[in-house]
């Protein structure tokens, strides 16, 4: 019985591949590579040393789906393909309705088809909107989003819940990530955002290796520590091992279960800037300026579900997050290149 990987050439969904390979699940990948490339697949393949069966194709395209069910037994499905860049889904909101709302619906339909019906999906903190105080807890309310990015998330978590409603058979985890980062440690896989990175760690990592001569700090003012927004930064890997509990979890069980996955620390942008400074040994020029639109001040998890239920808690340090970020950025100035 194989694992479907949506999404799998992806950031996080080429290290859950390799988590997923080194555990000794059979993995099926299906990607369109939007946001991706072939190359992650490559590179999967030479870090486990095993081979696994790809589809390129889109979640939105029912034959496709039903091809892989019906050529293969799915026992479950890892929900990674989406559309993530939070200020693009303003431009563009239809497109990240349909790609992230519409592509989940299409996949579902598909799956209770073949009666495959243990889902794991990608969810974000960014559901938690602006008015929960942190840490966040599962049962806080969700749904004040300020983007179709977080309102497609947040609409897929309520379709998510009216078919598990409909269909006790459904074993759903819905898994509310905070802010991933890092890489994998052999350093050929990593994080490789289209065009300019919008997320804090892409623009550090790439100013580091001189894409960029200094990195825009968004507002001094909030009230932190030290003025910076404050987050909660997952190692990738950490998170990536968080879906491995899921897929068990819903092994024997069926119903619908939300998790935070983080660590429950939050950073501060000078806080990572440092960190990473440390273990590149680099000075990262900052050059403040006003705070960004939509930001909030903190944003951090309480993780204690995650570990009472799936028995998983996040390992790595800041530093380990910092280290494998920049060595994957050095190796691949460029990313994969695509
Ligand atoms: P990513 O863009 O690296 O990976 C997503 C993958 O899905 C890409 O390979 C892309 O080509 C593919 N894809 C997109 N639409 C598709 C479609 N219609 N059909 C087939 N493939 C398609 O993003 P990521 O950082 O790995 O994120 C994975 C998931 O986790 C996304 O759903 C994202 O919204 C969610 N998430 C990410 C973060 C983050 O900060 N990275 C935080 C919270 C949630
Ligand atoms: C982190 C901190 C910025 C860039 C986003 C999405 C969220 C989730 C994760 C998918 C903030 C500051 C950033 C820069 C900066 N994605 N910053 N200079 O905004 O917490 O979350 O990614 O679900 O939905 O909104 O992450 O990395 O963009 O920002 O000062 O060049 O770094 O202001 O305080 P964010 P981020």
């Amino acid at each position: 019985m194989a694992i479907l990987i949506t999404g799998g050439a992806g950031y996080i969904g080429s290290h859950t591949a390799v988590e997923l390979l080194n555990s000794g699940y059979e993995i099926i990948v299906i990607d369109n590579f939007y946001n991706s490339s072939k190359t992650a697949l490559e590179r999967v393949k030479s870090i486990t040393n095993k081979n696994f069966k790809f589809y390129e194709g889109d979640i939105l395209d029912k034959d496709i789906l039903n091809c892989i069910f019906s050529e293969n037994k799915i026992d479950s499905v890892i929900h990674f393909a989406g559309l993530k860049a939070v200020g693009e889904s303003s431009k563009i909101p239809l497109k990240y309705y349909e790609n992230n709302v519409t592509g989940t619906i299409t996949l579902c339909k598909v799956m209770a088809e073949h009666n495959c019906k243990k889902l794991v999906f990608s969810s974000s903190a960014t559901v938690y909107g602006g008015n929960n105080v942190s840490p966040l807890k599962e049962e806080m309310p969700v749904g004040a989003t300020t983007n179709p990015y977080g309102t497609s998330k947040y609409m897929i978590e309520l379709i998510l819940t009216d078919l598990q409603k409909s269909d006790s058979d459904f074993g759903i985890c819905l898994l509310r990530y905070f802010n991933p980062i890092g890489a994998h440690e052999s350093g050929l896989i990593g994080e490789d955002p289209n065009g300019i990175p919008n997320n804090l760690m892409p623009r550090i990592t790439q100013t580091a290796v001189g894409k960029f001569p200094y990195l825009t700090v968004f507002g001094t003012d909030y009230d932190t520590h030290d003025g910076t927004g404050v987050r909660d930064y997952i190692h990738v890997v950490d998170l990536a091992k968080g879906h491995i509990k899921a897929v068990l979890k819903l092994q024997n069980t069926a119903g619908l279960f939300t998790y935070n996955l983080g660590t429950g620390t939050g950073y501060s942008v000078y806080d990572l800037v440092k960190a990473f400074e440390k273990a590149s040994g680099l000075t990262i020029p900052c050059k403040v300026e006003k705070r960004r639109a939509g930001d909030i001040a903190v944003c951090y998890s309480d993780p204690s579900k995650a570990e009472k239920e799936l028995n998983w808690k996040a390992e790595k340090t800041l530093d380990d997050m910092c280290a494998d970020s920049y060595r994957w950025q050095k190796n691949n100035p460029n990313g994969y290149g695509k």
